[in-house]
């Protein structure tokens, strides 16, 4: 059967006379199905039509002219290379999908880029459709092209290509492949492929184990497939025994919060705690906070840091930010902002040390249950920073050379969960989460150009364009900002100015009074209740706490 489309009453007219008396066929609505197999002569007939509407759709696109001769009805007429992906539309692939030997032979005269694409864009492919074209391409050079056309294969639901899809995922040697013959065999959805999943399980290649789980997962009533999937919690891949866990134990999140999520206590409310960190956070309840950013002393960079050695300074802020971890609400984000800092020589016999933070608190926050997100890079001018070049510039030795810091790294993790960040933007109403919507203009890279901030009293504040970025992107609106490092209180500012609220630390009190006049210029840094500055000491703080208001 054939089936020939046609774009008007007037085409259809002249196909139906082309073809009356050389062929049996039916009339539809769009065109006509030609019924029985076509004699010669009238194959020759059908050739010259779909050979004219190919021709006629190609000739319309630039640059064209007769770039197919047709391969059709078993006509043995060679079918050129397409040159661009352009000329082919939906319409072409449909024609192409309706008759198997004309795909036949346009995948076999075409270059792989052309395939793929033609592969990509095929479509719903049902049980029944015609597994010759696909079939044939599970032997091209080509693992991609091989791995399209499994996916396509996989798309018709067909049990009897499961010997098919078992032998591409065993002895295939390329490993998208064999990861696509798995999941095409769980997209069965067919009991009869249990056996062969339950043996990919075994593989060593973790995404094909994971492909045979995604399968098996729909089976995982059945005591047998449960038993076999319960083993791989003891599998060495962690995505593995992580996926297992959730999917045979539930969540592994335990929440203690009284506070719903949107939520937080009211004594945390815009609010500056003067005194150590460490301290103000044993008054705070666990999961309060919605976000924290901030930037922690540098290692013995500055006077308001000084640290026995480096272990202890680590060891410091592994202390500072397992407390940020309980305080933090479930599945919310803990923006850090470090750079590696240099020790000077002591003298020229002696080499100066860098130090490399960002590194080296990495794996210590992984460890207390932080899940690593992104890295962003805040990029400052050259002419802002210090100048490392100027001895390279004048002797050019290799090993010499000393590039300008001008980059700091914004490592952006999430307190670990098993949900999604869309749970958490479903315990929003509506209306916060189109208040907060992020508008036009956003960064859409990981590198932040913004030129730093100088401050007469405090050597290394935050750029507010810092803040706001890292506020907008990762909090909503009424959410609680914590910086257990505060410093002048930019994010503070920041917090106010984007309707968010703010809780800030700093234990030097020269800091805080830059933020205490801060109030006279920015009114939200007022209590709103009764009009009075929100700075407390750790004292008063702490009997806040207890009483929780
Ligand atoms: C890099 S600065 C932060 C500057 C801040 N981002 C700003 O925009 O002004 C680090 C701050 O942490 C403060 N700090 C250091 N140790 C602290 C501690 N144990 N508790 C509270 N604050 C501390 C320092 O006084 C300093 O102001």
């Amino acid at each position: 059967m054939v089936k020939v489309k046609v774009k008007n009453q007037k085409a259809l007219k002249s196909v139906k006379e082309k073809l009356r008396g050389n062929v049996s066929f039916s009339k539809t609505k769009n065109g006509v199905i030609v019924k029985k197999w076509p004699t010669k002569k009238s194959k020759k007939v059908l050739y010259k039509i779909q050979k004219e509407k190919i021709r006629s759709k190609l000739s319309k696109k630039k640059g064209i002219k007769d770039s197919v001769t047709g391969n059709l009805f078993g006509l043995n007429q060679s079918m050129d290379r397409v040159t661009s992906k352009k000329q082919i539309d939906r319409q072409m692939i449909d024609d192409l999908k309706n008759d198997s030997r004309a795909l036949i032979s346009f995948l076999e005269t075409q270059n792989d880029g052309i395939i793929i694409y033609t592969l990509e864009k095929l479509g719903r492919l049902e049980n029944g459709y015609s597994r010759e074209p696909l079939l044939n391409l599970l032997g091209n050079k080509n693992g991609n092209i091989r791995a399209l056309a499994l996916k396509n294969l996989a798309k018709m639901s067909d049990i009897s290509l499961l010997p098919v899809f078992v032998r591409c995922a065993s002895f295939d040697t390329n490993t998208e492949v064999r990861r696509e013959s798995v999941s095409a065999i769980g997209r069965l959805r067919n009991e009869k492929a249990i056996p062969a999943l339950i043996s990919f399980l075994k593989d060593n290649d973790p995404k094909v184990v994971m492909q045979a789980m995604r399968g098996l997962f729909v089976f995982s009533d059945r005591l047998d497939v449960k038993q076999e999937l319960i083993k791989l919690l003891n599998h060495p891949n962690e995505l593995i025994k992580e996926v297992i866990n959730k999917e045979i134990n539930g969540s592994i999140y335990k929440s203690n919060s009284i506070e719903k999520h949107d939520e937080f206590p009211a004594f945390l409310k815009n609010i500056v705690v003067q005194g150590d960190v460490q301290e103000a956070l044993k008054f705070v309840p666990e999961e309060s906070v919605h976000l924290t950013f901030t930037s922690p002393p540098y290692y013995n960079a500055r006077d308001y840091s000084i640290y026995q050695s480096y272990e202890e300074y680590l060891n410091f802020l592994e202390q500072v930010f397992k407390e940020v971890h309980r305080v933090t609400k479930e599945g919310r984000f803990f923006v850090l902002n470090t750079s590696p800092v240099i020790m000077a020589r002591i003298s020229r016999s002696h080499a100066s040390k860098r130090y490399p933070i960002p590194y080296d608190i990495h794996p210590l926050l992984i460890k207390m249950g932080w899940e690593f997100i992104d890295d962003i890079v805040w990029v400052k001018p050259e002419a802002s920073v210090k100048n490392r070049n100027a001895g390279f510039l004048q002797h050019r030795k290799p090993l010499g050379y000393k590039p300008n810091a001008i980059s700091e790294m914004l490592m952006v993790y999430r307190k670990k969960t098993d949900k999604l960040i869309d749970w958490n933007i479903h315990q929003y109403n509506w209306n916060k989460v189109k208040k907060s919507k992020v508008l036009d203009n956003y960064e859409t890279t990981n590198i932040w150009r913004i030129d730093p901030t100088f401050d007469k009293v405090h050597s290394a504040v935050f750029p507010i364009e810092l803040c706001n970025r890292v506020i907008k992107y990762y909090s909503f609106v009424d959410d609680l900002v914590f910086d257990p490092f505060a410093g002048s209180g930019t994010l503070g500012r920041a917090a106010a100015n984007l309707d968010r609220h703010f809780f800030l630390t700093e234990k030097e009190p020269k800091y805080v009074d830059i933020m205490r006049e801060d109030l006279i210029k920015n009114k939200k840094f007022l209590n709103s209740e009764n009009g009075k500055p929100n700075f407390l000491d750790i004292k008063t703080f702490a009997s806040l706490s207890k009483q929780n208001i």
